[in-house]
C-alpha cells in the first residue's frame, strides 16, 4: 500500500476528447441525430455536482485534448493523447488519478493502445456514454462520477494502469469491447472478470490484478511521441501547487505530424466468399502486418491461407484473430501440419480480438520486433 500522504488531498485530472458524453441533440427527449463531441470537458463537469465532495477545490484540473466523435479516432489521435498523458505522468507533480472522456465506439481501442504505452504509475480510467449529455436519461454524468471515484480508490489501493469504467464497472483494456449499439450497458469483456465494482456505494477493487494482464506499460519507453505546436483549441487549467507538464504553453508532446506514424496493419475480415486478392491489396498500400478475423479459431479457406502464406514469405507478419466476440485462439489448430502456423510463420492472437491484434502488432513493429516467435510470446502475456 502507498503511504497516506500520497494522496491526501487527492488530485485529479479529467481529459475530454469528445463522444456522445459530450453530445448535443435538438431537445431533451431525443437520443439519437445528436452532435458528440459537442461540449467542452468543464460543461460536462457542471452536470456532476458530487465531484466536488470527491476532490477538493483546486485539486481538479481539466484539459480538453481534442473534441471529436470517436469514429474519427486515428492513430495521430492517440500519440497526440499519449503524449499528452506521459507529460502529466512524468511532470514533477503527476495527479494521483485520471480520468478520459471518450466516445464510446472506438473507446476499446484507444484504451488498449494507451495501456501499452503509458507507465502504470497511476490510474487513468476512460468512459463515456451512450445517450448525449442533453438527454434526459443521459448516462454520462453517472458513469463520469464513478470513474473518477473509482480512478481514486484505485490510487488508494495501489492500482496503477488503464481501465474502462462503465455502467458500475471497471473493466480490462485488453479485454473490454463494445457489445451493444444502443444499449448503455454497451461494454463487456471478452475473457476474465471486470477488475472493480461497486459495494452499494463503495468502489472494490480486485487485488491484486489477474497475472494475465502483463502487457500493461509494455511499451511505455517507446520514443514515438514528439513535439509538436499546441493546437489552438486545446484548452487547460491546472492542478493548484502542480507544474503544468513541460510544454504545455507552446508546444506538447504528439502528435507525430506525419513524420513517424504507427506502422500501418491492415484487418481481413473473412466471410463466406470473401476475396483473398485484399491481401496483396493491403499490402500494395504499404501494410507491414495483417490481422485475419477469421472464422471460430481463426480459421478461413485454401485460398486465403495461401495469400496470407505469400504475404509472411514476402516479410509482412500475420495473425489469426477470431470474428467471434468471445474466447481463444490457439497456435496450430489445423489438422494438417504443413497449415499450421509453424510451418507458414503465423502468429496466433491467443484472447485478444482482432482490433486489440492490429494494435499490439503495430506496436511491436515500432518497437522493431519483426521475429514472429518473439511477437508471439507477448500475445501469450495477455491471458484471463
Ligand atoms: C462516439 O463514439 O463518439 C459516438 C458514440 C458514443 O460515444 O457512444
Amino acid at each position: 500500500m502507498p503511504s497516506s500522504t500520497a494522496f491526501s488531498p487527492p488530485s485529479l485530472l479529467i481529459i475530454g476528447t469528445g463522444g456522445t458524453i459530450a453530445g448535443v441533440a435538438a431537445s431533451a427527449g431525443s437520443t439519437a441525430g445528436y452532435r458528440a463531441g459537442a461540449l467542452p470537458i468543464g460543461q460536462i463537469l457542471d452536470s456532476v455536482p458530487g465531484l466536488a465532495a470527491l476532490v477538493p477545490e483546486g485539486q481538479l484540473a481539466t484539459e480538453q485534448v481534442f473534441s471529436i466523435p470517436s469514429e474519427q479516432m486515428s492513430g495521430a489521435h492517440w500519440l497526440q493523447l499519449a503524449g499528452r498523458l506521459r507529460a502529466w505522468l512524468g511532470g514533477d507533480k503527476a495527479p494521483d488519478a485520471i480520468v478520459i472522456t471518450h466516445g464510446t465506439d472506438t473507446l476499446e481501442e484507444t484504451a488498449f493502445f494507451l495501456s501499452l504505452v503509458l507507465p502504470p504509475t497511476r490510474p487513468v480510467l476512460l468512459t463515456g456514454a451512450m445517450r448525449p449529455a442533453s438527454a434526459l436519461s443521459a448516462d454520462g454524468p453517472g458513469n463520469l462520477y464513478d470513474a473518477c471515484r473509482f480512478a481514486l480508490a484505485a490510487r488508494q489501493a495501489g492500482v496503477g494502469g488503464v481501465f474502462v469504467s462503465f455502467g458500475g464497472r471497471v473493466l480490462r483494456a485488453d479485454a473490454v469491447y463494445k457489445q451493444h449499439a444502443n444499449r448503455t450497458d454497451t461494454f463487456a469483456q471478452r475473457f476474465g472478470q471486470p477488475v472493480a465494482w461497486l459495494e452499494a456505494d463503495r468502489p472494490c477493487w480486485q487485488q491484486p490484478l489477474p497475472g494475465g494482464m502483463g502487457l500493461r506499460g509494455q511499451f511505455a519507453a517507446l520514443p514515438i511521441m514528439q513535439t509538436a505546436p499546441t493546437p489552438a483549441s486545446r484548452t487547460q487549467t491546472a492542478i493548484s501547487g502542480t507544474q503544468v507538464p513541460a510544454g504545455t504553453q507552446q508546444a506538447e508532446t504528439g502528435p507525430l505530424s506525419g513524420d513517424a506514424p504507427l506502422p500501418p496493419v491492415g484487418i481481413v475480415p473473412q466471410h463466406v466468399d470473401a476475396d483473398p486478392t485484399m491481401v496483396a491489396w493491403l499490402r500494395s498500400r504499404g501494410c507491414q502486418g495483417l490481422v485475419l478475423a477469421g472464422t471460430g479459431v481463426g480459421t478461413m479457406p485454401v485460398p486465403m491461407r495461401a495469400a496470407l502464406a505469400q504475404t509472411r514469405r514476402e516479410g509482412c507478419l500475420v495473425v489469426r484473430a477470431s470474428r467471434v466476440p468471445e474466447g481463444y485462439v490457439g497456435r496450430n489448430t489445423e489438422a494438417r501440419p504443413e497449415d499450421g502456423d509453424d510451418a507458414l510463420d503465423f502468429i496466433a492472437a491467443g484472447w485478444l480480438d482482432a482490433r486489440k491484434a492490429r494494435i499490439l502488432l503495430q506496436l511491436c513493429l515500432a518497437a522493431g520486433i519483426h521475429d514472429a516467435r518473439e511477437v508471439q510470446a507477448l500475445f501469450e502475456r495477455c491471458a484471463p
